[in-house]
């Protein structure tokens, strides 16, 4: 057991329950409780989202308020677990609801919530995409865009992000804001080290060369940045990994076949388990010990589900 798993078991929680997902132990669900987040609401309430848009200093602000609320207790336990490669994941929801319950307001709200997980564990980058810290997007039933992010139909296959871009992307954060006419579309999580190809493809000769890495149009990134698969370790040695099968631009066929054969291996690996976040939650995952992706969608004319993404680096 690590040094820093029992600082976890050592801070007790403050206004949160902690509990281990029942598909798999590494993810932890963390509750707040309904009179943490009646007092967050009040204690945010000066503050309207675009406050926290225009001044960037106001989303430490409320980071600090809802870690205060658990007399610092959360952000421990939620720093503890994202450095622990072990776990490195929580999946965050509430009891209770706020003051506005729903419509734009009550949205306002989950998004003032994810800033403050957001800032609790670190920096969100810019997101190119949408121009914010953070993006929010909408999967249709009918979609024209150019990647798979938005589209229903079809599973979006297990991946890092951050591949394209040259800043370090160390967690992202997926919020559900809204969803309706859904039946399927969970997200679908695997750890690296629950991969069972992990050592065949870490110990490749391709596994520290460069590969050359690109965006769609839509994702507003020019550049064309390079990193190998296995771009680093970590203080333990074990390997962290950049991939994603859409946005690799290999050069030459060994490269080629060496990232097919990954993308074959990853979606073929039985270690993968599904989380199906209900509306408000947030799943916070450390981006390059955990791939991520979604299950397809069941078709539905109506069907509408609102996504929530910040991606950021650690700052402790
Ligand atoms: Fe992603």
């Amino acid at each position: 057991m690590t040094a820093l798993l029992r600082e976890v078991e050592a801070t007790e929680p403050q206004g949160f329950s902690v509990a281990p997902f029942a598909a798999n132990k590494r993810l932890q669900v963390v509750t707040l409780t309904a009179e943490t987040i009646a007092a967050f609401d009040q204690a945010i309430a000066e503050w309207p989202l675009q406050a926290l848009e225009y001044k960037p200093f106001l989303r430490y602000a409320v980071a600090d308020k809802l870690d205060a609320l658990t007399g610092y207790s959360l952000g421990k336990f939620l720093n503890a677990t994202m450095r622990d490669r072990d776990t490195a994941a929580f999946l965050l929801q509430y009891e209770g609801q706020p003051e506005v319950t729903e419509g734009e307001l009550r949205t306002e709200f989950e998004i003032k919530l994810s800033t403050a997980i957001s800032h609790i564990i670190g920096l969100p980058n810019l997101d190119a995409m949408y121009g914010k810290y953070y993006a929010r997007f909408t999967v249709l039933n009918d979609d024209n865009s150019d990647s798979y992010l938005r589209q229903a139909h079809r599973r979006m296959e297990l991946h890092n992000d951050g591949t394209y871009v040259n800043e370090r992307t160390d967690y992202v954060l997926m919020q559900k804001l809204g969803e309706a006419n859904m039946e399927g579309g969970e997200s679908l999580l695997l750890h690296m080290d629950d991969w069972a190809d992990l050592d065949k493809f870490y110990r490749h000769p391709l596994a520290k060369q460069d590969i050359v890495w690109g965006a769609p149009k839509s994702k507003n990134v020019e550049t064309k940045v390079k990193h190998p698969i296995f771009f680093e370790e970590d203080k333990n040695g074990k390997p962290h990994m950049l991939f994603i099968d859409q946005f690799a631009e290999p050069q030459n066929m060994a490269e080629g076949i060496y990232l097919y054969e990954m993308g074959e291996s990853i979606e073929a690996d039985e270690n993968f388990f599904r989380v199906r976040l209900p509306v408000g939650s947030m799943l916070v995952v450390q981006n390059h010990c955990w791939l991520h992706g979604r299950d397809k969608f069941v078709s539905h004319p109506e069907l509408s589900r609102e996504l929530l993404r910040q991606r950021g680096h650690f700052t402790k």
